[in-house]
């Protein structure tokens, strides 16, 4: 049989625009309140992109930041995935909008739509790729600019969402490195719980599409919360006993930042102390699939994450879907 190459992150960059919008700000826009928003879900504050900033220029910061990092020029780059949901537009793609941008003439380059699960659906199918020797190494970024597809009069969703951008650049590691394993799933039943309607094929975008709010997010925020606590019990616990790891071996565990109370509870799942878990929804809110790679990399940046460290990368989102990976640093 072919021997696998083993894959891992030798890059990593970040980047939130500079805007801030505080609770404080939201309280005069929609009729909510500090204390609502950080007992329900542990937001403070969230960045929001600049009218003149796309998908596509919150990703190329964090890119360039990645591909210095691992000391890999943007030519050299020979995939690159951008996992989101909020893209430049329809087609073409943001990752070929990327590709440009960047320079990476050799990249072959496409958008992956997993909603908030993204990331780790992409570094599980970059993964693939280089295991399998198909290329040697990927730019792989989780993007969203949920602001362009949030009501700011709708104070169920409007208070939940930031924006912002996560790259790493992947590669072969030595053996016994990188990625151990992957749990992707998908329960398309829920699709009506999570959903932006219009503009599709389905619904294309017209007068009555605007007038009804269809090119905006639509939430049922507590039958997602209920999904979501669910998955990440089972897809930690699934991605673990994939991996031959037991729950006290986790080093470092990297969920999905949409709600402190989703991220408690898989703590508490897990019986991990806070230290051994990033949390920065507080600061950035719920960035879809920029979510857990600006997890990750602050942790990198702050110093978190030691060589031969033991990683657990776990979200859910939109589809619905979810996506769990184990990781050795
Ligand atoms: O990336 C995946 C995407 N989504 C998620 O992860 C979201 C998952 N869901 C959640 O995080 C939570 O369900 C929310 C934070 C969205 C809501 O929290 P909740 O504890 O489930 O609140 P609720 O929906 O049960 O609403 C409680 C009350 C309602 O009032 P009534 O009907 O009880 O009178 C809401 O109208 O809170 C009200 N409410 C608000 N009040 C002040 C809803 N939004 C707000 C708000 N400010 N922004």
């Amino acid at each position: 049989m072919m021997k696998l190459r083993s894959v891992g992150i030798i890059g990593t960059g970040k980047y939130v625009p500079e805007r801030v919008l505080t609770n404080a700000e939201l309280e005069t826009m929609v009729e909510t309140n500090d204390e609502w928003i950080v007992s329900r879900t542990g937001i403070r504050e969230r960045h929001i992109a600049a009218p003149d900033q796309a998908t596509s220029d919150l990703a190329y910061e964090a890119a360039v930041k990645a591909l210095k990092s691992a000391g890999i020029a943007a030519e050299d780059i020979e995939l690159i995935i951008v996992a989101t949901v909020t893209p430049d537009m329809t087609f073409p793609s943001t990752a070929c909008i990327l590709q440009e941008k960047l320079g990476a003439k050799k990249a072959a380059a496409f958008d992956l739509s997993a909603a908030c699960s993204g990331f780790v659906y992409s570094l599980a199918t970059a993964n693939g790729f280089i295991q399998t020797g198909m290329y040697n190494n990927a730019l792989i970024i989780g993007a969203d600019a949920l602001s362009r597809i949030t009501d700011y009069t709708d104070r169920n969703t409007c208070v939940l969402f930031g924006d912002g951008a996560g790259a790493v650049v992947l590669g072969e590691v030595p053996e016994g490195r990188g990625f151990l394993s992957f749990d992707l799933g998908a329960e398309g039943a829920g699709g009506e719980l999570l959903k932006l309607e219009g503009g599709g094929s389905r619904c294309p975008a017209s007068e009555e599409t605007i007038r009804s709010g269809k090119h905006f997010i639509y939430m049922n925020g507590r039958e997602v919360f209920k999904f979501a606590v669910r998955v990440m019990g089972t897809a930690t616990e699934e991605v673990l006993r994939k991996a031959g790891k037991d729950k006290s071996e986790i080093d470092l565990f990297v969920p999905h930042q949409a709600n402190i109370r989703i991220i408690q509870f898989a703590m508490q799942r897990l019986d991990l102390p806070e230290e051994k878990c990033v949390i920065n929804v507080d600061k950035y809110a719920n960035t879809s699939a920029a979510s857990i790679p600006l997890a990750l990399v602050e942790a990198v940046e702050e110093g978190r994450v030691k060589e031969g460290d033991t990683l657990l990368l776990v979200g859910f989102g939109g589809g619905l879907t979810w996506g769990a990976s184990v990781l050795v640093w």
